[in-house]
């Protein structure tokens, strides 16, 4: 993944798991570093993480985002150049035991379009509920992608820019676009300049885990 996103500012990134550990009083949250280093975060209005400098200001050049699922909890990070077209990352867990059952089948019907459920057998061959976790986790990650180029929108607008994770739609095994169900996350994506979000998909101790990169 790292050698693909490279062309496009992305320097080095990693995905870390393991315990989840709380927010301490200050705000702040440490997350080890796979090369012995720990990442210092906080996180803004809207509850997104983002990584702190040792200055204490927005380290604006390494993008991150967190999940927790049970005991599970997991954090992507991306080192970027300045220049980078990938503005924005997000990480999602999904349980595929919440996306099975009955009560599985009525939420799947409600959350995911017909070209959506037809995307879900080639998610996960031969594995349902998995399938249907991926592509809830391709919908939470797409919508945490967007964070820091919102935040980046919020210190230079007044006007408010909403759009809920329902809006993201698979748009092929790769892609989370924008929804043409009510637009609003499509006029978010356009407004944020992000042009495509890309997913990157892979199991962690039995959870449906996606990593989505938004690109300018
Ligand atoms: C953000 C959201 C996707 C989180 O998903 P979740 O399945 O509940 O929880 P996860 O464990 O996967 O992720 C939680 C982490 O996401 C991060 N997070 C929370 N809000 C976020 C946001 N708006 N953007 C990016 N990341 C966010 C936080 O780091 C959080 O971990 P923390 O509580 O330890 O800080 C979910 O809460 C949601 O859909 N919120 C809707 C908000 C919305 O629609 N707002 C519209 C305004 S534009």
């Amino acid at each position: 993944m790292a050698d693909e996103l490279r062309p496009w500012g992305v320097e080095a990134l990693g995905i870390c798991w393991g315990e989840p550990r709380g927010w301490d009083e200050g705000g702040s949250r440490i997350v080890p570093h796979e090369d012995g280093t720990r990442l210092v975060l906080t996180h803004d209005e809207r509850e997104a993480p983002y990584a702190l400098r040792p200055d204490g200001r927005e380290d604006t050049g390494l993008l991150v985002s967190l999940s927790d699922e049970d005991a599970l909890a997991t954090c992507a990070w991306a080192r970027v150049t300045p220049d980078s077209q990938v503005v924005g990352l997000g990480i999602d867990l999904a349980d595929p035991r919440d996306f099975a059952g009955a009560r599985g089948e009525r939420f799947n019907r409600l959350l995911f379009t017909q070209a959506e459920q037809g995307l879900v057998p080639a998610l996960a061959p031969g594995d349902e509920a998995l399938g249907y976790a991926y592509a809830f986790s391709a919908k939470e990650a797409a919508f945490k992608a967007c964070a820091a180029p919102l935040r980046r929108w919020y210190e230079a607008h007044d006007e408010e820019l909403v759009f809920d994770l329902r809006g993201f739609e698979l748009a092929d095994l790769r892609h989370e676009a924008g929804t043409a169900r009510d637009g609003a996350a499509q006029a978010a994506l356009d407004a944020l300049g992000i042009r495509a979000i890309e997913l990157f998909r892979t199991e962690v101790q039995g959870c449906a885990c996606t990593v989505a990169w938004a690109r300018a």
